[in-house]
């Protein structure tokens, strides 16, 4: 399966980075980072990153409007095909433009039990109201501050006698341990078999009369008491792909998509010469409007003409 490409943005020392970064070389880690990015060229962690032979881009935030800076690294990501960020110690607001571009694939690093202590100087607070435990968390992240879903968190409890420093200290080593394994289980999972199985099928079921029946014992979807429109297929055969498979006009269009673009398209060796296509939904960064669009059309191929005339006359208002 491709590896999801991550961006990580940092402001400073970078220790989480390292943390994201070393595990990324671990055996099956189901991501590699792609880019780090900083906002100040000074952060300790470009140096680190350079070393261990990461692409770096940084450019200092003053002077620039949020938004446009934001578009900076935005761009950056993009050049360098980040299918997801992660945000390790970014000391910067993020524009709501950012935000949504990267809605659903942006995790950040907290160090406090979320929901409590969002903001700065979180283990001072933590001390202050004598909190028996600080910690740390790893959120999704939303146009609020600190205020996305948690997805995972890891308690530290604190010792008589705790500073901020010590405490930090002792949550940072905390930090190290959860974000890489959060981060490793929430990509194997959203990019996982089941859950992209999951998407193919909320959509293919929403189409009139769409029934799904077990087709050698791949998941395939077909009209009521009529043709397939689609199959889910995944490591077929000992390919390591996971995809749609889907009707297209014949081998004419089928062989043009895959000349569009090879990473995308292929033809499926089982299905013969039949023009239909695989879609690969592995790579990270799926857009789900587009295999929507693929199966509508697909079951149109598929379906029988008075199925077709009520669709016909339902999309014409
Ligand atoms: C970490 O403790 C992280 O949780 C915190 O900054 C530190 C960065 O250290 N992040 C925040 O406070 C974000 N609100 P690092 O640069 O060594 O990873």
């Amino acid at each position: 399966m491709a590896r999801a490409r991550v961006g990580v943005l940092i402001s400073g020392r970078g220790s989480n980075m390292a943390a994201l970064l070393y595990a990324s070389r671990l055996e099956g880690c189901p991501y590699e980072i792609a880019l780090v990015a900083a906002n100040d060229p000074q952060a300790p962690g470009l140096a680190l990153a350079a070393a261990e032979g990461v692409t770096t881009f940084a450019r200092c935030h003053k002077g620039l409007k949020r938004a446009d800076f934001d578009g900076l690294i935005d761009a950056e990501l993009r050049r360098h095909g980040c299918t997801h960020v992660a945000l390790a110690g970014y000391m910067r607001l993020l524009s709501p433009g950012f935000v949504d571009r990267w809605a659903g694939r942006m995790v950040n690093i907290h160090p406090s039990l979320l929901p409590a202590y969002k903001g700065l100087d979180t283990h001072a607070r933590a001390i202050a109201a004598g909190d028996g435990h600080g910690g740390c968390s790893v959120h999704l992240v939303t146009a609020e501050l600190d205020d996305g879903p948690v997805l995972a968190q890891c308690p530290v409890a604190i010792l008589p006698g705790d500073t901020a420093e010590t405490l930090a200290a002792r949550v940072l080593i905390a930090e190290h341990q959860l974000y890489p394994r959060t981060l490793w289980e929430w990509i194997a999972g959203a990019n996982g078999p089941e859950a992209l199985l999951t998407e193919v099928r909320a959509r293919a079921l929403a189409l009139p009369e769409a029934r799904e029946k077990l087709s050698h014992g791949t998941p395939g979807f077909h009209v009521e008491g009529g043709k397939f429109f689609a199959y889910f297929s995944h490591d077929r055969h000992g390919d390591a792909i996971t995809s749609v498979l889907v009707r297209t006009s014949g081998v004419e269009e089928q062989a043009s998509l895959i000349e569009r673009d090879a990473n995308l398209y292929y033809r499926p060796p089982y299905l013969g010469p039949s023009g239909w296509i695989g879609i690969r939904l592995d790579r990270g960064d799926t857009d789900w409007e587009h295999v929507g669009d693929w199966l509508a059309r697909s079951w149109r191929m598929a379906a029988p003409k008075r199925l077709t005339r009520l669709r016909d006359i339902a999309d014409r208002f």
